[in-house]
C-alpha cells in the first residue's frame, strides 16, 4: 500500500487532511466563494515561475468554486509571528477554472507576507482568505482590440485575463507587452509563448531593461517608450488599455500614452500595487484638507463598547485604536475586507470599488474609507 508523507506544517498555517484523501470532493459541488466571504484555502501545489517568483495553487478547503472576474484579487490573512496579517494578491489563474486557482507572488525586500508565503507555504497547508474583490477587470468594458501593458509581477491580472480569453476561445485581438528587468525575470514566458502559437489574436512581446546573466536574449532591450509602442502596436489608440505594474511604470505608461494622444476613456490601471507590492502595512494617509473637528460617539453593537472619535478620522483607525478587532487589508477602499454594517447614523465614504451599490443599499460601509457625520452604532 502506498503511504504519503504528511505535508510540513507552515508557521501560522494549518495542515488539514492529506490531499490524497478527499472523500468529500463532490459534496459541495455547485457552491461558490463570493466577494466578501471568508474561506479556508488549501494549498494544492507550489510552482517556481522564476528565481524569485512562485505560483501558489489553492482550492477552497470545502471545494467551493471561486467566483471572480479576471483581474480581481483575494485577501490572504496568514498568522505570522502570532499576528494575523492581511495582504491582497491578484488571482493569476482564469475564472474559467474556478475550483483550483492561483496567485503568483514575487519575493520583495521587506515583504512580510510574500516572503513568508515563499518560505513556509507547502502543499496541504491551509490559510484564511477573503474576497474576491477589485474593479480592475475587463468585464463591463467590451472591446475587440486590447492592449495589455505590465511590468514585473504586475503581469498577474493580465495573465488571468489572457488565460480566460484563451479558455473561452474568444476572438479578440490582444497585444500583450510585458516589461521585465532581465530575461530571467520574465514571468509566464513559456506559457504565453505557447498560447500565442494557438491563439491567432494574441501577440506577446517582452522587453527587458538589461541582459543580466542571459546573453542569448535577442528580444528588445530598454524601457517601453512611445517610439517602441508605435512601432509594435501602431493601432494602440484604437485599443482598450489595461496596465499593471509598479507606480513608476504606470506613471511612465500614462505619460507615453498622453504623448501619443491616447483617449483615456479607454484606459484602466490597477488602482494600487496589489499585484506588485507587499511592504509594511499600507498606512492611512490623513488628508491635510480635512480640518473637521467634530467629535462623534461610536457604539459597537456586539461588544457594547463605546468610544469618541473626531470626524476627520476613519472608522477603521478609530475602531482599532479603541481595541476593536476589524479585519482590514488595503486601507484604500479597494479590497472590501473591512466591510461592516452601520446600524445607526451616517458616514461619508470615499471608496475605490471595494463595495457594490447593493451592499451600500443594505447599510454596509468600508470602515477604512468612511468618516462619521453623526453618532454611530456599527456591527462590531
Ligand atoms: Fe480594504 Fe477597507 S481594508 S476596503
Amino acid at each position: 500500500m502506498t503511504t504519503y508523507a504528511k505535508p510540513p506544517v507552515a508557521n501560522g498555517a494549518n495542515t488539514a487532511q492529506s490531499l490524497f484523501s478527499d472523500p468529500d470532493t463532490w459534496s459541495a459541488y455547485g457552491a461558490q466563494w463570493n466577494s466578501g466571504e471568508q474561506k479556508v484555502l488549501q494549498c494544492c501545489a507550489v510552482r517556481d515561475e522564476t528565481h524569485d517568483v512562485k505560483t501558489f495553487i489553492f482550492r477552497c478547503a470545502e471545494f467551493s468554486a471561486i467566483s471572480f472576474e479576471p483581474g480581481q484579487f483575494i485577501t490572504l490573512s496568514p498568522i505570522i509571528a502570532g499576528q494575523s496579517v492581511a495582504r491582497c494578491y491578484t488571482v493569476s489563474s482564469s475564472p474559467t477554472r474556478p475550483f483550483a486557482f492561483s496567485i503568483t507572488v514575487k519575493r520583495v525586500p521587506g515583504g512580510a507576507v510574500s516572503n513568508w508565503l515563499h518560505d513556509n507555504v507547502r502543499e496541504g497547508d491551509t490559510l484564511l482568505a477573503s474576497g474576491p474583490a477589485g474593479s480592475f477587470t475587463p468585464v463591463g468594458h467590451p472591446a475587440a482590440k486590447l492592449l495589455y501593458l505590465s511590468a514585473g509581477s504586475g503581469v498577474t491580472p493580465l495573465m488571468s485575463m489572457t488565460r480566460a480569453s484563451f479558455d473561452m476561445a474568444a476572438r479578440l485581438d490582444i497585444v500583450f507587452v510585458h516589461s521585465a528587468r532581465t530575461p530571467i525575470d520574465i514571468i509566464f514566458h513559456d506559457e504565453l509563448s505557447q498560447m500565442q502559437t494557438s491563439m491567432p489574436g494574441l501577440r506577446v512581446l517582452n522587453i527587458c531593461e538589461g541582459l543580466g546573466v542571459d546573453t542569448d536574449w535577442s528580444g528588445p532591450i530598454g524601457r517601453l517608450n512611445l517610439a517602441f509602442l508605435s512601432e509594435w502596436v501602431p493601432d494602440f489608440k484604437e485599443r482598450e488599455v489595461f496596465t499593471c505594474g509598479p507606480q513608476g511604470y504606470m506613471d511612465a505608461v500614462k505619460s507615453l500614452l498622453k504623448q501619443g494622444s491616447f483617449d483615456f476613456q479607454h484606459y484602466h490601471q490597477e488602482s494600487f500595487d496589489i499585484a506588485v507590492l507587499d511592504t509594511e502595512p499600507l498606512l492611512e494617509q490623513p488628508s491635510i484638507l480635512d480640518q473637521r473637528e467634530d467629535v462623534f460617539t461610536v457604539t459597537l453593537s456586539r461588544s457594547g463598547k463605546t468610544f469618541s472619535m473626531p470626524g476627520n478620522q476613519t472608522l477603521l483607525t478609530a475602531a482599532k485604536k479603541a481595541g476593536a478587532i476589524v479585519p482590514s487589508s488595503c486601507s484604500q477602499g479597494v479590497c472590501g475586507t473591512c466591510k461592516t454594517a452601520v446600524l445607526q447614523g451616517t458616514v461619508e465614504m470615499n471608496h475605490n470599488g471595494g463595495i457594490r451599490q447593493r451592499e451600500i443599499d443594505k447599510g454596509l460601509r468600508l470602515l477604512c474609507c468612511s468618516k462619521p457625520t453623526s453618532d454611530l452604532v456599527i456591527d462590531l
